[in-house]
Parts: structure tokens; sequence; C-alpha cells
């Protein structure tokens, strides 16, 4: 688009650079350090993270991984999973979610979501897919938003299930003044760069209460080593934190509650400037949690009219997802079509997500507002 100066900037869906701006200086430095030292797997800078996140958590142990799609299959490894399992988990999700099952071996089962401004997994639904197989409950704390972990842990126990969390969208999220990824056997996060604790590059971590069980993540995650080098006690795969993410993470980590409250600011914003429109379903923020708005989905009767308006205003959209996982091409042998998941799918069809990032201006709230009910009107 032509800009000239009655043109209003554009407000990008995300602004990594502009959120990276007051670390800039120190990162440099860190980054420097590291290249200075010649030594880019492990070693400090990663224990010191580690130690640090779990410190954070309040959890006794963490491990580093190259990615939260190889930490969840990491972790349902360490815990037994694979072949002939099954895993249950959300309709709606990043595709990582149910592939992290697959690559176990297991297979996966999904469940619908709540629906009416919660996109997370229904509980109800979890307790009808129960079966002999199910080893494992994988709910995912959606766009930053707590699962009703009351009541899924409570299932996990009556059923003797294991229960790990996907918190890649939910770094520092509190259900019932706790961050996620306390609840279950392990949380699994990620530093994908657009994560609320974004890194520089690919990075994940597996965070447990069980040191035996990060023991064995750990040991997976670097080609089944154990004590030595060369003597490789089980077939593992490569999925380490690279010494220079650790290390960069390590400075934003202290800043992450910060962030997030900035986000949770800018929801705020948006749901007083949004709440009159009846056609708009905004994000609900259920009884005892504190959701850190990775994303702000709305829903809304016909999406791509939305986009294309605010598009044309300078104002940058995403869709968090546009198609349920059980209609992905990948997903297609599980004969879950079309109607499978009535509120997944419908959710999928009609949500979109409006700009949110921690240094996102009010200014730019506003104009988003001011279009979205120019919109409506
Ligand atoms: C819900 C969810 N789970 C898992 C992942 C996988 O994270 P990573 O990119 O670190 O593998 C993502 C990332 O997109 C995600 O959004």
């Amino acid at each position: 688009m032509q800009r000239n100066s009655e043109t209003p900037p554009q407000v990008p869906f995300a602004d990594i650079a502009r959120n990276l701006k007051p670390y800039a200086e120190r990162l440099h430095r860190v980054a420097c350090e590291i290249i200075d030292r010649g030594s880019f797997i492990g070693g400090a800078p990663v224990k010191s993270f580690e130690e640090n996140l779990a410190a954070w958590l309040g959890l006794s142990a963490v491990c580093g991984v190259g990615c939260a799609t190889s930490g969840l299959t990491i972790t349902m490894k360490a815990l037994g999973i694979g072949s002939g399992d099954q895993v249950i988990t959300t309709a709606n999700s990043a595709m990582p979610t149910p592939e992290s099952i697959s690559l176990t071996g297991a297979e996966v089962v999904f469940c619908d979501i709540e629906g009416g401004g919660f996109y997370n997994i229904d509980p109800t639904e979890i307790e009808a897919k129960i079966s002999s197989r199910t080893k494992a409950l994988l709910p995912v704390h959606l766009y930053g938003h707590p699962c009703n972990l009351e009541r899924i842990r409570k299932i996990a126990q009556r059923h003797g299930l294991h229960l790990i969390e996907d918190c890649a969208q939910a770094q520092g999220a509190r259900y019932r003044g706790r961050y996620v990824g306390t609840f279950g056997e392990a949380g699994v996060f990620s530093f994908f760069p657009s994560k609320n604790l974004g890194g520089f590059g690919d990075g994940g971590a597996v965070a447990s209460a069980d040191r035996e069980l990060i023991a064995k993540v750990r040991r997976i995650a670097n080609h089944g080593r154990g004590s030595h080098k060369y003597l490789h006690e089980v077939v593992g795969t490569n999925s380490r934190l690279d010494t220079l993410q650790a290390a960069m993470l390590d400075l934003l980590l202290p800043d992450l509650d910060a962030m997030n409250a900035a986000r949770r600011r800018a929801a705020a914003r948006y749901r007083e400037r949004l709440a009159g429109i009846d056609d708009i379903v905004l994000p609900g923020e259920a009884e005892h949690c504190e959701p850190v708005y990775h994303v702000y989905v709305v829903v809304v009767p016909d999406r791509e009219a939305l986009i294309e308006f605010l598009g044309r205003r300078g104002i940058a959209t995403g869709i968090h997802y546009p198609r349920a996982l059980n209609l992905q091409p990948a997903y297609a042998c599980l004969e879950q079509g079309e109607g499978a998941f009535p509120k997944a799918e419908y959710a999928c069809r009609h949500m979109l997500s409006l700009p949110m990032f921690p240094t996102i201006g009010n200014d730019e709230i506003d104009r988003v507002c001011e279009a979205v009910s120019e919109f409506f009107k």
C-alpha cells in the first residue's frame, strides 16, 4: 500500500522487534559473550536457565529441549506411552499438539471444546472418550487461557491417567493463583519467537516436580546418553535447548510476568471498548483463571468480511486456527469428518485474532476497536 502523510501507520498483528527493543543491548552483549567463548551446546547458560525456570515455576526440575513439539513427544515416551496407547486431546489447537502424540506411535483421540468464548477442551467430553487403551490426557491452555485444571486433574486421577499440560501458548498463565504447567506430571513450554516467552529461533522446555521423569526426558533428548558421552542407554533423539537460546531467554524470564500483565491490560482495553457489540463473541475469563492472551481471539458471523475491512484500514489479523484438527488431511485416517466436533469446527470457521503483543499501544487498540465498531454499525 502507498503511504502518504495521511495514511496512519499499520497496526501489526504482533511486533517482536518492538517487544525486544528495551533488551537489545543486553541481548547483544550476552550473545557476543557466548560467541567469543565458542561453546554452543549445553554448559552453564543452559543449566542456569533451567534452574531459573524451575525456581520461577516452583518445580524441582526443568529440561531444555529443541522445541515444544519434541518436548511433548519425549515426555510421553519417558512416561512409557507408545504404540497401542491412546492419548486424549483437543480438536482445537496447533498441529504440533496431536502431531506430538502421533510421533510416539500412540493414537490421537480428539474432544470438542467448551464454546461460547471458551476454546479449551471440554472436560465432560474427556470422560466420554476414555477407553481401556487411554494412557494420558494432553490438555492445551490455548491462546494463553488455562483449562479447567481442577476437573481435568480429577478425571486423570480417577482413571489413573498421565496428565501432561501443553503450555506452549500459556507461559505465566495462572489457575487458582498457580502457574499452568505445575498441575500435571509435566508441563511443556515453547520458546518459538512469537510465544509469550519468545526466543531467537526454536526452543522449548519440559518442567516437572518429578526429577526422575526429567532425567528420563533429558536422556531421550540427548541421544539416549547416560553419564558417558558414548554410552547410549536408550534410543533417543537430538532435542536440546541451544546455549545461545538459554542465555538470551534467561535474560527475558524475569520480565515475563510484566510482559504478560501488559497483554492482560491490552485485553481489558479490548473488552471495555468492544463489549457493546452484539455480533462479536469476546474471549471469556473462566473462574479461577488468569489468562495471558498469547492471542486475542474473537468470533464473528462473517470473518472474511471483517478481515478485509480491517486490512483496508491497515490493521493486521490472524486466524488461530482456520481448521479443526479432525479436518486436517493428516488426520483423515481417524474418519471424523465435518460435524464430529461442532463447537471446535464452528469456532475455526468464525474466529479471528486481533493485534496483541505486550508493547501494543492504547492508540493502536483504540484504532482496532473503532474500526471493528464501524464494521458492525
Ligand atoms: C498449542 C501448541 N502446542 C505446541 C506447539 C509446538 O511448539 P514448538 O513450535 O516449540 O514446537 C505450539 C506451537 O505453535 C502450540 O501453539
